[in-house]
């Protein structure tokens, strides 16, 4: 049973507990979020050394501020699987999980999230020449109130991540796997007529032109409907030791 933590617990990490029990290949040991009422859990309200130290894996599902102000407590004592990705487009965070993982021999796993194909887009890094990225998502799930349909961001995504870090996970993940935040390109469109956080990525290389078209519905929630789903499959594909058929 692998022993598993959890910083921040709301949607996304609620689906994961429920998850991990109907699976059964987890045991919790601590779930650290300051907010969350969930009777019966090993809740702690503040970072506790003492709790870190008994997981194996600590799975952030929080946001980009609290994962960075965790990371080496996170890394000293497990492997770390996150969803708030738009923490690296912070030099220093990403310069000190390389450091951290190599001094304390970890990993951290990136999950596909709210979008499909990183491991195809990872794997063609070095052709790529072109790497777009437009998300459309309801005003309320962007923190604005706009009444018609506007472009609020569009250029690098290192940007994006600074402007929207709860928003743009995906552009982070997409920049991570392909070519970079600085080189990856992002527009954020900001629409009432929509209930759903969409995103199309364009890739070309040479000899290679890509559109994926993803949408889900979210009703104003910066977490659509699938992410969860696919949460919970990439933590069975980190913790499960099952033989037979894998997707890779
Ligand atoms: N990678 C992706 O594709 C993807 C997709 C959707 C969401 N996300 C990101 O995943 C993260 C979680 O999303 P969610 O929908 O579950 O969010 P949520 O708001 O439902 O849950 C966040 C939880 O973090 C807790 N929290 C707040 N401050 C904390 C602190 N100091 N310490 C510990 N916990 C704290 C909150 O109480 C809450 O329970 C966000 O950063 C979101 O942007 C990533």
């Amino acid at each position: 049973m692998k022993k598993i933590g959890f910083l921040g617990c709301g949607k996304i990490g609620q689906a994961l507990l429920a998850h991990i029990k109907e699976e059964g290949y987890g045991e919790i040991v601590f779930i650290e979020d300051p907010f969350a009422e969930l009777p019966g859990e090993p809740v702690i309200r503040e970072p506790l050394e003492s709790a870190y130290e008994k997981a194996e894996l600590i799975v952030e599902c929080a946001n980009a501020d609290v994962l960075k102000k965790h990371l080496e407590l996170i890394l000293k004592y497990g492997d770390l699987l996150m969803f708030s990705v738009t923490a690296f487009s912070d030099l220093e965070f990403s310069t000190l999980a390389d450091e951290l993982c190599r001094k304390y021999g970890r990993h951290i796993y990136l999950p596909h999230g709210a979008i499909l194909g990183l491991d195809g887009i990872f794997d063609g890094r070095r052709v790529w020449k072109e790497v777009v990225i437009e998300t459309t998502k309801s005003p309320k799930s962007l923190g604005r109130e706009d009444k018609e349909r506007t472009v609020v961001y569009e250029g690098p995504t290192r940007q994006a991540c600074v402007l929207y870090p709860r928003n743009v996970n995906v552009h982070a993940a997409i920049a991570l796997a392909g070519m970079g935040f600085d080189k990856t390109c992002s527009k954020i469109i900001s629409d009432p007529a929509v209930e759903t956080n969409a995103h199309t990525i364009c890739l070309k290389g040479e000899g290679i032109d890509i559109t994926m078209n993803i949408s889900s519905y979210a009703n104003g929630a910066v977490t659509g409907v699938y992410t969860p789903h696919s949460a919970c499959g990439s933590l069975d594909r980190i913790c499960k030791e099952d033989a037979g058929t894998l997707f890779v």
